[in-house]
């Protein structure tokens, strides 16, 4: 297998607004990012991915953008970014930018044109149709309000929107649309980033002919948001063919697609050896569980990605990031087994097979946040949810208790530095708050805390350096029936690393698949276990052997 350095990296996620701020205005900015390098350094990741920076009128925090080629004034100059990138390579990392054209910002130049006329030379950038019997061109849904349609009465039109209504699509069909992405592309590769996160990208194909979708109302206003319909479409991948054409191959970068209800196969389609149109792809099969989670569920869609894409296309790892809830209090126990829990969701992401991405605080096992009242949720998401489930009859307390297990706020809390006030985030009023827990849980406690998540992850990280069965070892599992521990070994060549995880908060007997007695390598206890041909893992227990 070829190896190449973003399969070997850690990429570290910064969601900027809530990272440092340097400025006092609650909002974390560029200069922040800048004072912390060194403790990413330290902490060991090697890519850094940075949420939107773009000027943007943060409908939906940055990922509506007015400026792809622009800073938002909030958070600092083109010179503060130009010195982030020159920093962060100075202490040999990479920087990783958001990509976001599936859509751009209502208020982009581009929109503004296009909607003042029909024959504006800007009209094709965007999906525009008439009405069809006097109402929307047809039943869509989107992801933030009850129809993807908006009607614009300067031309009498529609406009497809798949996010908010300040999120207009963009008109992939229209070849001009596409140069001006890879001018762009090339604006910021030329400077230096090392690749890009790209957002939504496989919603880019929109279906032949705009069809309805067959499903049922999804929604109280009678529409239906059908995301099978709208990703993954044929011809994608001539776009995607086009860009790496047009600008990824003069380039060593990496891209990794969000790329919503992919499959093994599509993934392959995207990232399959040798073409390999995208680095790597983010699926979404675990994190869209929610409810249904269970162990076993996870560990056969581990399996399952594991099998078809051994050999063939790389993959990710992820567990949370800026739209997910915090993966200890999903996935882990945020109460009792807190810093062991956290220690083994961080054990798992980067021994499994795939690149790990690490979201801003999951290194300390930052939890999710007790919201109280909806006016405490920043989230254009959580505000639509909220209207959707109260419409369906739900009373606020009903409806506060989903938000509070899923909302994406819970990820966007500030970064807890230290127990200062407003957790050192900012001098002034953060713009969302603070968990009320960071007086306990935050970077400074957990850096003189020789056993804290942080100093765990720092060995964990520093380990999967050493180890390159870590990154490349075939992955093979045992146990595999039960939900209540996780045995696997990765091996490459001679080197074989066990990994035991005990995913509950009681002890747990496994056999051990080595023959021979294995040495331990890292433990998320201050003393490793003794291992015979059985083992009893301590409650979320997490244990890498040499085997
Ligand atoms: C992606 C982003 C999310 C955003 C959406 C629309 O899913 O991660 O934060 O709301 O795209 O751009």
């Amino acid at each position: 297998m070829e190896r190449t350095w973003w399969k070997e990296a850690v990429i570290y996620q910064i969601y900027l607004r809530s990272f440092q701020d340097s400025n006092g205005d609650g909002v974390g900015d560029i200069p922040g990012i800048i004072s912390r390098l060194d403790y990413l350094q330290k902490l060991g990741v090697t890519v850094l991915w940075l949420n939107p920076c773009y000027p943007s009128p943060d409908v939906d925090n940055g990922y509506d953008i007015s400026d792809y080629c622009g800073i938002a004034p909030r958070f600092g100059t083109m010179e503060d970014f130009d010195r982030l990138l020159a920093e962060t390579h100075r202490r040999g990392m990479k920087l990783v930018m958001d990509l976001v054209v599936n859509h751009t910002s209502s208020e982009h130049p581009w929109f503004k044109e296009s909607r003042k006329s029909k024959d504006n030379p800007y009209r094709d950038y965007y999906i525009w149709r008439p009405a069809k019997d006097g109402r929307e061109p047809n039943n869509w849904g989107s992801h933030f309000t009850p129809s993807a349609w908006e009607y614009d009465e300067t031309t009498g039109e529609y406009y497809l929107h798949l996010f908010a209504k300040e999120q207009p699509d963009l008109n992939w069909e229209n070849p001009a649309v596409r140069r001006e992405v890879w001018k762009l592309m090339r604006f910021w590769l030329d400077k230096g980033v090392d690749g890009f996160r790209m957002d939504v990208i496989n919603l880019i194909k929109k279906p032949a002919g705009l069809p309805d979708s067959p499903k049922a109302p999804t929604c109280a206003e009678g529409y239906s948001f059908d995301c099978e319909l709208y990703a993954n479409n044929p011809g994608l991948c001539d776009f995607f063919r086009e860009m790496d054409r047009e600008v990824l191959r003069d380039y060593d970068v990496m891209t990794v697609g969000e790329t919503a209800r992919v499959t093994p196969e599509f993934a392959l389609d995207y990232v399959g050896e040798p073409e390999r149109l995208l680095s790597m792809v983010f699926h979404f099969q675990i994190v869209e569980l929610r409810d249904g989670f269970t162990w076993p569920k996870f560990k056969a869609i581990q399996r399952m990605w594991a099998d078809k894409l051994w050999g063939r296309g790389w993959s990710s790892q992820f567990l949370q990031n800026h739209d997910q809830p915090r993966c200890v209090s999903v996935y882990g126990d945020d109460g009792a087994y807190r810093t062991q829990s956290a220690k083994l969701l961080g054990t798992m992401l980067h021994t499994l097979p795939g690149t790990p991405y690490v979201y801003q605080g999951e290194e300390l096992g930052m939890a999710n946040t007790p919201f109280t009242d909806i006016s405490q949720y920043n989230d254009i998401n959580a505000k639509f949810d909220y209207s959707e489930l109260i419409a369906a009859g739900k009373t606020p307390q009903q409806a506060l208790a989903v938000l509070n297990r899923y909302s994406r706020d819970h990820a966007r809390t500030p970064m807890q530095w230290d127990a200062s006030e407003n957790a050192g985030f900012t001098s002034g009023t953060p713009w969302l708050m603070v968990n009320p827990d960071y007086v306990r849980v935050n970077a400074a406690a957990q850096e003189s805390d020789p056993d804290s998540v942080l100093n765990y992850y720092r060995r964990l990280i520093a380990l999967r350096k050493e180890r390159p069965a870590m990154v490349y070892g075939e992955f093979t599992e045992y146990e595999a029936g039960r939900g209540d521990v996780y045995v696997y070994t990765r091996t490459l060549g001679d080197e074989r690393l066990l990994v035991t995880l005990n995913l509950t908060g009681e002890p747990a007997e496994v056999r051990l698949p080595a023959e021979g007695v294995p040495a331990p390598l890292l433990c998320n206890y201050p003393d490793a276990p003794a291992a015979d041909k059985t083992l009893t893992l301590r409650p979320w227990e997490a244990v890498i052997w040499n085997a």
